[in-house]
This record gives structure tokens, sequence and C-alpha cells, in this order.
């Protein structure tokens, strides 16, 4: 594998950029995030993706990976997983700082706030590193702007893989600008599946049974005044999706706003 600048200078494929590695946390044995510089002329939405790739035997690796900082920061952030012998990852959980990853240069995405019409609440459905495009989105202003209440839900089967979302939520409570934006209208709520934790079960379970709104004190979804976002596994999104279509929420696109929109969160 080719992570150093100097090698990868001349091999640099077309249309792509080579950026430098900032900093790299690991969560658990299966998550962990990097920070990476962020070319000049790159621009992208808050909840959009990039090709995220490295050189592996001279050939670009490239995997889908949205990226969790705000249009506005100067770094680019990503929450990735380590899937063991998997092409990209088995190589990416290994970089250090000053390493180069290599980014194409179009990012995309339906997580975006353009593809939602305005309403009262807006819910980020997450699980695993569906955490991501919301981890974006609850940093950009305009979320806030254009909604009185985001309510952000995180699922994952270990207690440890949650981290990443309180410490997400910490960072914008102890940060002057974004606190000030964000305000009250930030809620959070977690649960783990496979180990005891103050919340636990599936988010749709949770959904079902009304819990979740019980436990958020909130009315029950309604198309009048909730808008929804759906990052996770293939099953997580067909079965959120249809417990929100059952609450009469109909799907949007970049192309035609409405009321919810779904992304297939990093697999394999
Ligand atoms: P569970 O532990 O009950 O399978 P995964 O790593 O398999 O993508 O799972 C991440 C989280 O998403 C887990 O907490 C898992 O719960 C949950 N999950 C998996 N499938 C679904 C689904 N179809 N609907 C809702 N949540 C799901």
């Amino acid at each position: 594998v080719q992570t150093k600048t100097d090698d990868l200078a001349t091999a640099l494929p077309a249309g792509v950029y080579g950026e430098t590695v900032l900093s790299v946390e690991h969560y658990t044995d299966h998550l962990f995030r990097f920070t990476m510089t962020r070319p000049a002329g790159f621009r992208f939405r808050s909840g959009e993706f990039a090709m995220i790739g490295l050189m592996v035997d001279g050939k670009p690796i490239y995997r889908a990976y949205s990226i969790a900082s705000p249009a506005w920061a100067d770094t680019l952030e990503f929450f990735s997983i380590k899937v063991p012998g998997g092409p990209l990852t088995q190589h990416l959980q290994k970089i250090q700082p000053g390493d180069t990853v290599l980014m194409r240069k179009k990012p995309t995405g339906t997580l975006v706030l353009d593809a939602l019409t305005p309403a009262k609440r807006l819910y980020m459905f997450s699980t695993g590193t569906g955490i991501a495009p919301f981890a974006s989105l609850i940093r950009e202003p305009e979320t806030f702007e254009k909604f009185d209440e985001v309510i952000l839900t995180h699922t994952c089967r270990e207690v440890a893989e949650l981290k990443y979302g309180f410490d997400l939520v910490n960072e914008i409570e102890n940060d002057e600008l974004l606190s000030e934006v964000v305000g009250d209208k930030l809620r959070h709520y977690a649960t783990a599946t496979r180990e005891d934790f103050v919340r636990t079960g599936r988010i749709t379970d949770l959904i079902a049974s009304g819990k979740l709104f019980e436990d958020l004190g909130v009315p029950a979804l309604n198309p009048e005044t909730d808008r929804a976002m759906i990052c996770g596994s293939t099953e997580m999104l067909k079965d959120t999706k249809a417990l929100l279509e059952a609450a009469g929420l109909t799907e949007g696109a970049n192309n035609k706003p409405s009321q919810f929109v779904i992304e297939r969160a990093f697999v394999g």
C-alpha cells in the first residue's frame, strides 16, 4: 500500500485529490474515525458522500464515504468500519497522520437538506457508521434554520460503538459558535441492541411501539410536521422506510424534495 505523499505525487490517478491524514482515532476493533486536509477547490453539501481510496498494489481502490464534517469546515472527517479482509478498510484502518488518502473530485448524495420540504421537526435515523452524514448535518447551521427540532437517533450493537455520537454532541455543546446556533434544538437518542444500556432496542421496534416518541415527549410521526433522513444497512433502510410510509410520509430526492430521504451506510 502506498500512503506516502512523495511516492504518490507521480502516481495520482487523474481527477483525484491526494490529501494528507491529520488525525486518526480508533473507537473499537471495528470502528475508527480520521480527518484529512480539504482540497482548496473542493465543494460539497453537508450530508453528501465522496469516493475515498488508497493505492493498493499500484491500483486505486475506492469506497463511498459520507463526509462527517460540515460543509464549512476546513478539514474533512470520515467515520469508518474495519472489515477484516475488506479490500479498502483492511488498509485504511492502518493509516497514520502524514499518510495520503485519495478522494475523487465529485461528491454526491441524497441526505441533503435540499431534498426535504420545510417542516417543524427533522429525524435522523442511523445505525453504525450511518451516523456519519448526520455528524455533518448537525454541525450545519442551515439544519437549525430549517427545523425547530432535530432528533438524531443512533443504534449500534455495542455501547462502545455509540461513543462517536456522544463525543460529537459534546463537541457541539462545548463549541461557542455551534452551541449558539444549535441551542436546545438538537436531541440525541442512542440505543444498543446487544448489550445492556440506558436505552436498548432497534429503532424500528422503538418507532413501532411508540416508545421513541414517549421517551422524547413528542407526538407520533406526522407528515405535516415531521421530516426524516435514514442511513444504515439495506435491511434497516427498508424496515424504517416502511414505518415512515405507514405514517404517511413520502420519499423525496434531490430533484423532487419531499418528506424523507434514505441512503445506505458504508458496507464492506
Ligand atoms: P441487531 O443487533 O438487533 O441486529 P449491523 O452491524 O448488523 O448493521 O447492525 C447495526 C445496528 O443496526 C444493530 O444495533 C442492529 O440491531 C441494527 N439493525 C440491524 N438490522 C436492522 C433492521 N432491519 N432494522 C433496524 N435495525 C437494525
